[in-house]
């Protein structure tokens, strides 16, 4: 086995481990799962949905709540098709996709040549990724089967169509698109809300919401998936300043990663090289995911296109009249486009960690403690003890007013808190005997912090005091 082959091998050994994980302890489970699955889709279950809104929240507060100049939106997930046409997606959104002929597998060509080191993108051309692929074709395997025999290569368009609205049975023809990108929604309204909203340029709008892509391969669990969800932010600029907007854009979200708690050295740049035509710049962040350094975000700046396209296919003129200077122009866009879903894998993959503890290894998902999905754990020392049972539910209640909690008395001490830490919660409160003293013998309990395993006692009086100093939301 070569040495790129055995770390192939760890890393997947650390995926499949996250991948169970996930399952094992209610963080995500595969779509319709009682069906056989359904490829390419998965549902978060009680740890994951708090996961994935500690994540939506934190970009949120960053991107929206931060910032006196970035406004919120929730645009449908349908809209008028002609968008889709105006924005290229109808006619150029699409992958590179070869069958194995052996297998049948469908294959994207573009992932296939870069496994092998072979320069391609998606954006190329059916003829050029053709040639390319002709001339690697040998060294090419089919990761299902092994075998080197695969059909030409073709284009496949990624919309996810519909019959939303259309009661003929050839509605295929003339579709409703799912979104195939939320920023779509905000381009169609930047006129709403700069007519409704106190904004004036340079200003951004910001959304969170589901989009939809026929990806032809699903790869590496929720890194690449047919339904998920978008963090974008568009910002509208006059066009001499786009680049620097561009810039300070750049900065400001790899700050935010660093603000969210991942390691740095997880984190790089990749800049574009072969850019789509209208734009100016694109750098990708990448994160170190356990398959390797992948993107996570893209930050692009787009010049006056997606405004102009939008302008040219609905007829209603989108310049915008400077007030500071008198003139006229179509805004340029710089945009900032993350998954909800990719990041989520980030921050598992940034906090998983084996550790050794004595003889035993312990599984600790080492999260952000704002980010955890369960900020604090209540167990009553004993099950079997109505009176300590009764207390520790009363500091459970107290505590969930303010951070998500959970009650537990199964098992022993050691096995609730190896729960707690595969789920990541960073404090775990045990009620016992001497809680039950007055003070100045008891009237305390321990908390168990997850990184240090420290404990200490703490007043039940000063737990809320003690928790606010700890960045738990
Ligand atoms: N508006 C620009 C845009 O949509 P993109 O590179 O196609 O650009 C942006 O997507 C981000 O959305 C990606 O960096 C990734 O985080 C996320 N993303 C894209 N396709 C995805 C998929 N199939 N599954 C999960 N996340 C995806």
């Amino acid at each position: 086995m070569t040495k790129k082959e055995k770390n192939n091998n760890a890393d997947n050994e650390t995926m499949n481990k996250i991948v169970s994980l996930c399952k094992r302890r209610g963080f995500i489970f595969p779509s319709s799962e009682i069906y056989g699955g359904f490829a390419a889709v998965y549902d978060y279950g009680p740890y994951g949905v708090e996961l994935e809104n500690a994540v939506k929240r934190e970009w949120w507060r960053t991107m929206v709540r931060l910032r006196e100049d970035i406004v919120g939106l929730d645009s449908g997930i349908f809209m008028h098709p002609r968008i889709w046409e105006a924005s290229g997606h109808v006619a150029g959104f699409s992958d590179p996709l070869a069958e194995c002929r052996n297998c049948h597998a469908r294959l994207r060509v573009d992932h296939l040549l870069e496994d092998i080191g072979a320069q391609a993108d998606e954006k190329m051309d059916e003829k050029e990724i053709n040639e390319i692929f002709n001339e690697h074709k040998a060294e090419v395997k089919c990761p299902h089967c092994g075998k080197s025999d695969f059909t030409g290569v073709k284009k496949f368009n990624l919309l996810v169509k519909s019959n939303l609205g259309n009661f003929t049975d050839d509605w295929a023809k003339d579709p409703a698109y799912l979104r195939g990108e939320t920023c779509q929604g905000i381009y169609v309204n930047y006129k709403n809300v700069l007519d409704s909203a106190r904004v004036k340029i340079p200003f951004g709008i910001a959304q969170i919401g589901k989009a939809f892509r026929n990806e032809i391969t699903a790869r590496q669990f929720i890194f690449r998936t047919r339904e998920f969800e978008q963090m974008e932010m568009q910002y509208f600029t006059s066009p001499d300043k786009e680049m620097e907007e561009y810039e300070k854009l750049r900065q400001a979200r790899w700050q935010y990663y660093l603000d969210l708690g991942i390691r740095e050295e997880n984190l790089k740049w990749h800049k574009h090289e072969n850019l789509v035509f209208y734009a100016k710049e694109a750098y990708d962040i990448e994160y170190n995911f356990p398959f390797g350094f992948k993107e996570l975000e893209g930050v692009h700046a787009r010049g006056d296109y997606d405004l102009s396209q939008h302008a040219k296919f609905s007829g209603k003129p989108l310049d915008y009249a400077d007030p500071r200077t008198g003139e006229k122009y179509v805004p340029h866009v710089i945009e900032s486009s993350v998954g909800v879903g990719r990041t989520v894998l980030a921050v598992l993959s940034d906090a998983y960690t084996e550790e050794k503890v004595g003889d035993e290894e312990r599984v600790v998902m080492k999260f952000p403690r704002k980010l955890a999905p369960i900020k604090v754990a209540v167990f009553p020392l004993l099950k079997n003890k109505p009176e300590l049972v009764a207390k520790a539910k009363a500091i459970y209640r107290d505590i969930s007013v303010d951070y998500m909690c959970e009650f537990d008395d199964n098992g022993n001490i050691g096995k609730r808190y190896r729960r707690q830490d595969e789920i990541g919660t960073p404090y775990c409160v045990t009620v016992d005997f001497d809680t039950l003293e007055n003070p100045p013998a008891g009237g305390d309990v321990t908390v168990r912090d997850r990184d240090t395993m420290k404990q200490e006692r703490i007043k039940i009086e000063e737990l809320m005091d003690y928790f606010k100093g700890k960045n738990l939301s």
